[in-house]
């Protein structure tokens, strides 16, 4: 494969394991995987970015193939700074397709040479997504089948 590097940006607020199953298999995928905390304009993040990096840098920590950044500007401006010509995305379910198509075709728009590669995660992992274990979380419910206990614990400090 041409390609080595790729990019899986997000707000992973908080990551999940349903974005950890992604990174998981874009990792047997690409020789390198920079997990990217991005800025959605449209959402205002209950962690730091700074939060949500250690809490992604701590997951990866052993795995020197996966890294963890954190940009506040075009992804495709960061994905051409890093030389990677991948893009990816989790596509859980059709509900997920029209946002990712028009976000795929934006960026080919604005960098022709960048390509998205969508990943399915596991289908245990479907209904998942930060705002759900957001509010579980918040209503003190328990979180564990949905994050790793480094998430959990910051979650519950947070909320507390
Ligand atoms: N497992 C669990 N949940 C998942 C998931 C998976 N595999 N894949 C997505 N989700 C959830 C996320 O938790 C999130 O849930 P939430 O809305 O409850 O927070 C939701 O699905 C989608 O969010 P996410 O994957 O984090 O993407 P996003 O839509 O917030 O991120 C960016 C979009 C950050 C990638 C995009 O805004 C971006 O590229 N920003 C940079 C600026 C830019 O270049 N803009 C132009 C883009 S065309």
């Amino acid at each position: 494969m041409k390609q080595h590097i790729a990019i899986y940006p997000g707000t992973f607020d908080p990551i999940t394991y349903g974005h950890i199953d992604v990174v998981e298999r874009a990792a047997e995928l690409f020789s390198r995987v920079i997990v990217l905390v991005a800025r959605n304009t449209s959402k205002a993040p209950l962690f730091t970015d700074d939060e949500r990096i250690t809490m992604i840098r701590e997951i990866f920590r052993d795995r020197r193939r996966i890294t963890v950044d954190g940009f506040d500007g075009l992804l495709v401006d960061y994905a051409r700074r890093k030389k990677a010509h991948v893009l990816i995305r989790g596509l859980r379910a059709v509900s997920d397709f029209e946002y990712e198509f028009q976000m795929a075709l934006t960026n080919r728009k604005l960098a022709p040479t960048i390509d998205t590669v969508f990943l399915v995660p596991h289908e245990q992992y479907t209904y998942l997504n930060s705002s759900i274990v957001r509010e579980v979380a918040r209503l003190g419910g328990d979180v564990s089948d949905f994050v790793p206990p480094n998430v959990r614990r910051r979650l519950m400090a947070k909320l507390r």
